[in-house]
């Protein structure tokens, strides 16, 4: 099958003030089933996934987006101060997208807020309010979705809830491509993993060959629970 790529990095630089956050990024990322970035604390997912929406701009270096809209969910997403249908309605709106009653019912009901709908955003419990994230994200109808750590401060029934989603978003077509620092998840979810240090992509592997057969030492070194850096010294 030909590949067909989403996004191409080509030695994608950020520097902010005196600290280097991406360094000379080149990567190709291609369609098919969750890409997962990981990586230690710092390490640059965030910024390389706002890179990759445009949310930030490169010092040097490139991105391209080879597909058409996409949408972002924020590690701690922002609610506006509406009922949960509002949310979802307004993300259709500002997309340009025609106000659908029947999209409206679905995507309440995929993701469990149907009892929701006319509850005030910001009271729902954590878990609820990422569930609204995402559907608010695919309101968009979007080709590509960016998910910064989705579920960094959920339990883990709620973590489930949101890793079926993606499964289920991902296999109607939606290409993701998420954040997290958590080894199982990446291993649970991820089709293949971009593995950062220190802003540098130290590896870049499909799920099984990364986890049963890293090549970079600080691959083998973080998936041994050991903490990295990009000269192989311990931080
Ligand atoms: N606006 C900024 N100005 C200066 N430094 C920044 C800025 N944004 C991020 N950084 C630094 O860039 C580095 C990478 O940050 P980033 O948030 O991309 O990492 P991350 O991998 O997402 O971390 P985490 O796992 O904690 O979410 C960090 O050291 C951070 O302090
Ligand atoms: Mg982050």
């Amino acid at each position: 099958m030909q590949a067909e790529p989403v996004i191409t990095l080509s030695k994608a630089r950020l520097v902010m003030g005196q600290r280097m956050i991406l360094r000379d990024v080149t990567a190709v990322i291609e369609r098919g089933g969750p890409t997962v970035l990981l990586g230690p604390n710092g390490c640059g997912k965030t910024s390389l996934l706002k890179a990759m929406m445009g949310l930030v701009s490169l010092t040097s270096g490139t991105v391209d987006r080879h597909v058409g809209r996409a949408s972002f969910v924020l590690q701690k997403p922002v609610m506006l101060r509406r009922s949960v249908y509002d949310n979802l309605a307004f993300a259709r709106q500002t997309a340009g997208l025609p106000h659908s009653e029947s999209v409206m019912t679905d995507l309440l009901n995929d993701f469990s807020l149907t009892h929701l709908a006319h509850a005030p955003a910001r009271r729902l419990s954590g878990g609820e309010q990422q569930r609204l994230a995402i559907a608010r994200a695919l309101a968009r109808e979007p080709a590509l979705l960016f998910l910064d750590e989705p579920t960094a401060s959920l339990d883990v029934a709620q973590t489930r809830l949101v890793e079926d989603l993606i499964a289920r978003i991902s296999a109607r077509g939606v290409k993701i491509i998420l954040s997290t620092h958590d080894l199982g998840q990446a291993k649970r979810i991820a089709d293949d993993v971009l593995f950062l240090v220190e802003g540098q992509l130290a590896e870049q592997a499909p799920m099984a060959s990364f986890f049963h057969a890293a090549r970079s030492s600080q691959a083998r070194a973080f998936l041994a629970g050991e903490l990295v850096s990009i000269d192989g010294e311990k931080p």
